[in-house]
């Protein structure tokens, strides 16, 4: 059973005002130690129905204080999205006992934004994007393929367009929670909750 013995005492006096400096610091802390992918995110979304669904993205960056992913609007997040904007994100970074946790709503992000993140993707993974109807049932993997090749010719020597069903979101949190693993189990947790303009800091029982 892990131990949890890694990280110094996460302290009210140490953290910054506001989630987003605190939240740099440790994804710098995670693109710093062998792991594939420091980025990674489970993004939880509600259906229209009041399913939960979770799968992991991979954060892209702030923009005004928002986090951003990119994905396929169609797609199963895409349609929870359009008809419920609230989600849940946890990052979890196993080589530093750190777990995230962020609750707020979602926004597509402006087009200009996508579209510069698009064209600096590799051509292989624009295709691929085009090529997606995310989430749809697909008969077989050479379909799927042979779409790809299609495309590929289509636009061979051209700029892929980028689809409109493919961009990005940015998730505005009104909940940003730390946690950090502690030995003998009573772990930090410390939590901002949005008040106005401002945050509002609590630690959390483990
Ligand atoms: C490490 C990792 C990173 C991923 N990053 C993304 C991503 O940034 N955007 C995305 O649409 N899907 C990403 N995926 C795939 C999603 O987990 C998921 O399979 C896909 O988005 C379809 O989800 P949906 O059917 O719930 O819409 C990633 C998967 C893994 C394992």
């Amino acid at each position: 059973m892990a131990q949890y013995t890694l990280n110094p005492p996460l302290n009210e006096t140490d953290v910054p005002d506001s989630p987003r400096p605190l939240l740099e610091a440790w994804l710098a802390d995670a693109a710093a130690v062998p792991m594939q992918e420091p980025t990674a995110m489970t993004l939880a979304t509600v259906g229209a129905d009041g399913q939960p669904s979770a799968r992991i993205v991979l954060f892209k960056g702030f923009h005004q204080d928002q986090l951003t992913f990119y994905t396929n609007y169609e797609s199963h997040k895409g349609r929870d999205l359009a008809a419920n904007p609230r989600v849940a994100l946890t990052f979890w970074w196993d080589r530093l006992e750190r777990q995230v946790r962020v609750e707020g709503r979602v926004e597509k992000l402006p087009e200009e934004l996508s579209h510069r993140y698009f064209y600096r993707r590799i051509r292989e993974s624009q295709i691929g994007a085009l090529t997606s109807r995310q989430s749809q049932v697909v008969a077989t993997r050479a379909e799927l393929d042979a779409r790809f090749d299609d495309n590929a010719q289509r636009y061979a020597g051209t700029e892929v367009p980028r689809p409109a069903f493919w961009g990005g979101y940015g998730v505005t949190p009104a909940l940003v929670e730390f946690w950090q693993g502690r030995h003998g189990r009573l772990h930090d947790r410390l939590q901002y909750r949005r008040s106005g303009d401002g945050w509002i800091l609590e630690r959390l029982e483990p």
